[in-house]
């Protein structure tokens, strides 16, 4: 057990994208370090827990021009969603930061302007792969098979006016940093990124774009064609919230460095690279940790803004109680690897823990003492065996916690609680209270039995108010505790409250759920949230300088009807779907990039419009013989489907 009165401790989440609703996902890192922040805050730090949203950029831009309404329009409506959200989580965090708040933009902007004076930012040329309808610019490596990564498409060679931030000075520190100290947690990641990316030679890293392309983000002062990367925007967040370059905030010198920076392994080499080599060469304190976690992930794949939509936090909070997701998801995740959701395991997981594990030795506890003592417990009392084992057990359980706490362990953090839970169960069993209810004589003893139960559950609870606040104050108030009974030293001492303690019977905490019914239920909601999601209409622009063809250039185009016979993934381009088709004439093959939009078992048996006479391409290693038509309005894609011609019908 340490005390740790007054001293600081800074922790931080990612700033999320507002660039779709809040899921599961952001649930995790979000209530894991507010887990944290409650826990350090019970151990006497004085603590900043910060979090936020990262609201500029070009999809936050593409996002807001789809729905007609500015970004800044955009962002204000998911930001009040996540902010819900975090309230009904009971997310207490101390400070909210938006990247488009003032204090912020000008900050970044001095930032920027330091780094260029310092001689690290420099202005250069950016030469690299182009994708026109992407907008994005891509490295040789990151192309896939020649083409864009994310749309398949032709990339184009292409040049464009950019500023750099010299990463090179800083790579023997930054390899150190990572090998040698415990900063990367857990530090098996460390080899990835050094062999990856320091081994290798640290490239420069392009921190511009020009205006023309990219408007929404935080403009270059003294050169006013560009703004500044949203990595460089988005990392600055931890020391602008804190007051660092403005006048909003007077905690830079109390709080920075963070004790801990939480991200997923995702954004990993941002925050292990990248974030350092600015620290440096801002000549600032570098964070004492960056904890990297894995992904929830669903079927397999990372839990996604669309999954996101059918594992809906709102949802899922609504049916077994936002203390119930909170635990669900911190115990399942290991840190360092990722983990699978499953409805089955969860509500396994509540059942077991919370309804039959801590619900009932909860209720258990309080009816006996009010069935057998009118629910007061006399003043004399006797000890006996199996005491020493479950005292020494329980108030041992906080230096173990605390050692997980440290190490952002919160999965093994709860683990030994709730053995502690599992041995209270096993006492009661072991003292068997309802064959010593049955003599007067031994009353002494049932009161003592009793009284050990509720002080257990005095201990548990309040190391599990870190991790389940909303729950842990009413089992407080069902065993009779008062808040100077449940503080953090008290959980290392047995006896705490008083010998006549009187409990009050209350609702049921954590109620067991049907699993099969549940299951049912959860797979029909997921069903009518599939169907209940329309894309947003788009009003389609009316184009300019379209050239006029003839009919006899439109006569080249050979549109035939096909019908589809077969259709599957493309294991190598998560976009595509690989086309068998019977043209009318014989079979052909399309790749087309309808992934998103349909999946293969949709489309079998129907008939579509071919340009037959298309010149072969191979995409992603499918060689496709033709193209199949499709409208496309906003993030929205639909083939078009022809009834009632055979297939080889001419289209004209
Ligand atoms: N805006 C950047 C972060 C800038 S930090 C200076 C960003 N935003 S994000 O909205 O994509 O959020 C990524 C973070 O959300 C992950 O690092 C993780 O904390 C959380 N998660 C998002 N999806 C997740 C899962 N499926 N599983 C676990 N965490 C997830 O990247």
């Amino acid at each position: 057990m340490q005390k740790h009165n007054g001293e600081k401790y800074y922790i931080t989440t990612p700033i999320y994208y507002p660039s779709g609703n809040p899921h599961i996902g952001h649930c995790y890192t979000t209530a894991a370090c507010d887990s944290i922040a409650r826990y350090r805050r019970m151990q006497g730090y004085d603590v900043m827990f910060l979090t936020g949203t990262d609201e500029h950029g070009l999809k936050i831009e593409q996002k807001a021009a789809e729905k007609g309404v500015t970004p800044k329009q955009y962002v204000d409506e998911i930001v009040e969603v996540f902010k819900k959200l975090w309230k009904y989580m009971n997310i207490n965090y101390d400070r909210y930061i938006r990247t488009t708040d003032d204090y912020h933009v000008t900050a970044v902007q001095k930032i920027f302007k330091d780094l260029y004076d310092r001689g690290y930012i420099y202005k250069g040329e950016y030469k690299g792969k182009y994708c026109t309808p992407c907008e994005s610019f891509w490295t040789d490596s990151q192309l896939k098979d020649g083409k864009c990564p994310d749309c398949g498409r032709d990339v184009v060679e292409a040049k464009e006016e950019a500023y750099f931030f010299k990463m090179s000075p800083f790579a023997d520190r930054i390899e150190k940093l990572l090998t040698e100290t415990d900063y990367l947690q857990p530090k098996t990641r460390a080899l990835e990124l050094v062999n990856n990316f320091i081994k290798p030679g640290l490239e420069d890293l392009c921190v511009s774009r020009t205006s023309f392309k990219w408007k929404w983000g935080i403009p270059v002062t003294f050169d006013t064609n560009h703004v500044v990367y949203v990595w460089i925007d988005a990392l600055s967040n931890y020391i602008t919230a804190l007051g660092y370059d403005n006048d909003t905030y007077n905690d830079y010198d109390k709080f920075w460095p963070a004790d801990v920076h939480m991200v997923a392994k995702d954004i990993m080499r941002f925050h292990a690279i990248i974030w350092p080599a600015m620290l440096m060469a801002l000549d600032l304190p570098l964070p004492k940790h960056l904890a990297v976690h894995g992904w929830i992930t669903f079927n397999g794949q990372k839990m996604s803004k669309s999954l996101g939509n059918i594992i809906d936090p709102f949802v899922l909070g609504e049916r077994y109680g936002a203390d119930a997701i909170r635990y669900h998801i911190m115990r399942e995740m290991a840190l360092g690897s990722d983990s699978s959701f499953s409805n089955e395991i969860m509500i396994n997981r509540i059942n077991t823990d919370l309804a039959n594990g801590l619900g009932n030795l909860v209720s258990r506890t309080v009816a006996m003492v009010e069935k057998y003592f009118g629910g007061t417990l006399p003043e004399i009392q006797q000890s006996g065996d199996f005491d020493e084992d479950l005292i020494a057990q329980a108030t041992a359980l906080v230096d173990t916690v605390d050692g997980f706490i440290d190490k952002t362990q919160l999965n093994n953090a709860l683990a030994e609680i709730f053995k502690v839970v599992s041995r209270a169960n096993k006492y009661i069993d072991e003292t068997t209270p309802w064959v010593l209810a049955k003599d007067e004589t031994n009353k002494p003893r049932l009161a003592c039995v009793l009284y050990n139960l509720l002080e257990t559950i005095r201990i548990v609870s309040t190391l599990l108010s870190a991790f389940m606040p909303t729950t842990m104050p009413i089992v407080w108030e069902q065993i009779g505790a008062n808040s100077k009974d449940v503080t953090y030293e008290n959980t290392a001492k047995f006896g705490v409250l008083p010998k006549t303690v009187t409990v009050h019977k209350g609702e049921i905490i954590f109620p067991r759920i049907d699993v099969d019914k549940e299951i049912d239920e959860l797979n029909k909601l997921i069903g009518s949230q599939k169907k209940e999601e329309p894309k947003p209409e788009v009003k389609p622009e009316k184009p300019e300088n379209v050239a006029l063809i003839g009919i006899d250039d439109f006569a080249k185009v050979e549109l035939r009807v096909a019908e589809i016979t077969a259709c599957e993934p493309v294991k190598k381009a998560k976009k595509l779907l690989k086309l068998t088709l019977n043209d009318g004439f014989g079979e052909r093959t399309v790749a087309s990039g309808i992934a998103k939009y349909y999946k293969p078992e949709e489309l079998v048996g129907k008939k579509i419009i071919l340009v037959a006479n298309l010149k072969p391409a191979v995409l992603c290693g499918v060689e496709s013989q033709g193209m199949i038509l499709a409208g496309e309005n906003g993030d929205d894609v639909k083939v078009i489907f022809v009834d009632g011609l055979p297939a080889g019908s001419e289209i004209r």
